[in-house]
């Protein structure tokens, strides 16, 4: 590591790549005095077009369509690439001493994500996860409402991540649909993982869940076939009860029309409630059962200097930050989590954990049985007799 600074790989320009690729260079504009500074020294794809024109666009030194090459120059590792390409890229980077930063969900499965833990932890580099929402302020006042006790002990969570982007009958294959590539988990693993971070974080560990997985469209044009085999879900939901004694319902799909970025939570606790709106990522609602009845009612609470890292965008309150300044926040954690030599959290244990969840929920639904315990080290889940 070069003094005082972290020299980035990003691998995969995509969609995510490039918001990774932007927040390498806004995090020392927007946090200023920062023990670490990040560094865009080389972007990967195995795209040359795309690798030449995000890397000129987005300010890195170098690129490559070569991560094997690529990566040994850094000492970090954004890997924004496809799920199935997460193991080898993590593996790799771990054995040569990366600092690792993984999107979700982490490879594609659970011995994929344990794999990749286990060298993380071997190698001793820093890791964490891509859970952008996490990052978001006013998730995170929740949870700090939640832990200062003002509202009480969470009772019932309801969650859902909803987006629309396979919602058409008509809209063709692709990677995210094969299991091969993907994963067994379909919008679990897409869309899931995000919001089962935040329900962990609001109620804690997962003891027992019941689920029902559906595919909807269980065939897609691909190429010249009509009709090819679906092999993940469209659609799951989940009936949880935590470990705290709290119950809830988690549910996630890729086929809800009308819905484009909606993952959201309600949370019941025993003196107030609050409840949170993706498409409305710079408020909270909160209701306390407390006041006199004479001015109950759940209020707006809008976004200030007084949440998590808004203050480092904007000096005025409700101007609001978007989805790209959540991966700003979320590479400063990470270099934070560097310069401490810890990890960031959530890390890959965290990750290892969601995954089993998912498989759990897919077992669950496969047998009409309730899992138990879901989240502990197995790979695979145990079924409640
Ligand atoms: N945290 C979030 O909010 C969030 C949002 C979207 C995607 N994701 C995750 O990020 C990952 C990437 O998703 P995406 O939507 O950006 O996909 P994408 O298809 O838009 O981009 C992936 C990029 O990786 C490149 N690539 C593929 N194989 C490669 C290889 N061997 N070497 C180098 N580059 C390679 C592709 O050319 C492509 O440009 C997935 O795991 C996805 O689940 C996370």
């Amino acid at each position: 590591m070069s003094e005082g600074s972290v020299r980035f790989a990003l691998v995969g320009a995509g969609f995510i790549g490039r918001i990774h690729g932007l927040a390498i260079q806004a995090v020392n504009r927007v946090f200023g005095e920062t023990p670490l500074r990040a560094e865009a020294a080389i972007l990967i794809d195995q795209n040359a077009a795309l690798a030449e024109r995000q890397a000129r666009q987005l300010g890195f030194a170098e690129w490559t369509t070569d991560w094997e090459t690529g990566i040994d120059g850094a000492d970090a590792v954004v890997i924004a690439a496809p799920s199935f390409m997460h193991r080898d890229i993590a593996i790799e980077a771990a054995a040569r001493g990366k600092h690792i930063l993984c999107e979700k969900p982490v490879g594609r499965s659970v011995a994929e994500a344990e794999e990749i833990a286990a060298a993380a932890a071997r190698a001793g580099v820093t890791n964490g996860v891509g859970f952008t929402y996490l990052r978001a302020p006013m998730v995170r006042h929740a949870i700090d409402i939640v832990q200062s006790g003002l509202i009480g002990r969470p009772v019932s969570f309801r969650g859902w991540h909803a987006e629309d982007y396979l919602a058409d009958p008509a809209a063709p294959f692709s990677w995210r649909l094969d299991a091969s590539l993907a994963g067994r988990s379909g919008s679990l693993g897409d869309l899931g993982w995000h919001i089962i971070s935040i329900a962990r974080a609001l109620c804690g560990p997962i003891a027992s869940l019941d689920a029902l997985a559906h595919t909807a469209y269980p065939h897609r044009r691909s190429g010249d076939d009509p009709a090819r085999p679906v092999e993940n879900e469209d659609w799951a939901a989940m009936l949880v009860r935590f470990r705290s004694g709290a119950v809830g319902t988690i549910e996630s799909s890729r086929i809800a029309h009308g819905r484009k970025m909606d993952i959201g939570f309600e949370l019941i606790c025993e003196r107030g409630s609050i409840a949170f709106d993706g498409e409305r990522t710079n408020e909270l609602s909160l209701y306390r059962a407390d006041e006199s009845a004479a001015v109950q009612g759940a209020r707006t609470i809008r976004i200030n200097g007084a949440h998590p890292d808004y203050a480092a965008f904007i000096p005025a309150p409700a101007h609001g930050l978007g989805f790209n300044d959540l991966k700003t926040i979320e590479i400063h954690a990470f270099l934070q989590a560097i310069s401490e030599g810890r990890n960031l959290s959530p890390d890959l244990d965290e990750a290892c954990r969601i995954a089993r969840i998912c498989e759990a929920a897919l077992a669950a639904s496969a047998s009409g049985l309730r899992i138990e315990a879901p989240e502990t080290g197995m790979t695979e889940p145990k079924v409640a007799a």
